[in-house]
């Protein structure tokens, strides 16, 4: 029997955080070590993921050997009037979509950077959910309000909540968990001492509302060139592309990001 597909969601209420690039290179890093991987694009309007994907078919279909890619799927939000009606329709979509991709070891959803009954549904199936944020003030306050003078915690944001809510739909359809992973995203725009206090808060935030905190990448030109050509940092050697030290660190830091993140059947890499 087949194993039902780990899914892994890709989430956060603001957008330009890194979503679809981190959904992009972890998509192509499981089908590298040779998993069956899905894709759902539940920010299809805007549809980040799903052009990524599109440019890298019209790149491989110019090489003598295809490079790996996932079975995709864009959804579109419901234009149903009736919000009852159109939670329905999402929640009807998403499942007919996980089951059509449902031979798949992994599924990974991308979603919008704003709230939708179709971004609740998908963050309810997450196993992990992952959550992008860039080293501001401004991205910690969707996770948590700080109090302006002392920094102290004020109370978790209504994403933080809104994660919670679906831990607990989850808990009660299948008894199921998710594990919640903060990481952070283009790292080393700010000065020294902005980054110590976002470490101590994120740190301290972590404990008390219940994510895992992981490294992500550094602020890198590479990944906003990969883009048109549909490519991530592990596909440059094979597409005879140069190699600068950049690149490997690039590629270092997206191994390192694949094991911190524990995947099931994802062996650990040797450190
Ligand atoms: N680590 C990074 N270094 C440099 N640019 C990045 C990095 N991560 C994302 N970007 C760029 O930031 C922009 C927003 O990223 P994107 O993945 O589309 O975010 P989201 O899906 O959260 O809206 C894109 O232009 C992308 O290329
Ligand atoms: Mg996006």
């Amino acid at each position: 029997m087949t194993k039902k597909p780990y899914i892994i969601v890709l989430g956060n209420e603001k957008g330009g955080t890194g979503k679809s690039t981190v959904s992009m290179h972890v998509i192509i890093s499981l089908l590298r070590m040779g998993f069956s991987v899905g894709s759902i694009d539940v920010d299809a309007r805007q549809g980040t993921l799903s052009r990524y994907l599109d440019n890298r078919k019209e790149y491989s279909g110019k090489m003598a050997n295809p490079l790996p890619i996932s079975e995709h799927i864009p959804l579109l939000p419901s234009q149903h009037p009736i919000r009852e009606e159109a939670v329905k329709e999402d929640q009807g979509n998403l499942e007919k979509a996980l089951a059509q991709l449902s031979s798949n070891r992994f599924i990974l959803i991308d979603t919008p950077g704003s709230d939708s009954p179709l971004s609740r549904a998908a963050h309810s199936v997450a196993d992990t959910l992952i959550t992008p944020i860039n080293d501001s003030f401004i991205d910690l306050d969707m996770l948590v309000r700080l109090k302006s003078d002392t920094l102290d915690i004020l109370r978790p944001s209504t994403y933080a909540e809104m994660v919670w809510e679906q831990k607990k739909q989850r808990a009660i359809r299948d008894q199921g968990s998710i594990e919640w992973i903060v990481l952070r995203n283009r790292l080393s725009s700010i000065s020294a001492r902005n980054k110590q206090q976002m470490e101590d808060i994120v740190k301290a935030l972590s404990k008390r509302i219940g994510f895992r905190y992981v490294a992500g990448f550094g602020e890198r030109v590479i990944f906003r060139e990969l883009f048109l050509s549909g490519l991530t940092v592990l596909d440059l050697e094979e597409c005879k592309m140069p190699m600068t030290l950049s690149h490997v660190s690039a590629k270092q830091e997206l191994r390192n990001l694949i094991q911190m993140i524990q995947l099931p059947d994802v062996e650990r890499l040797a450190a």
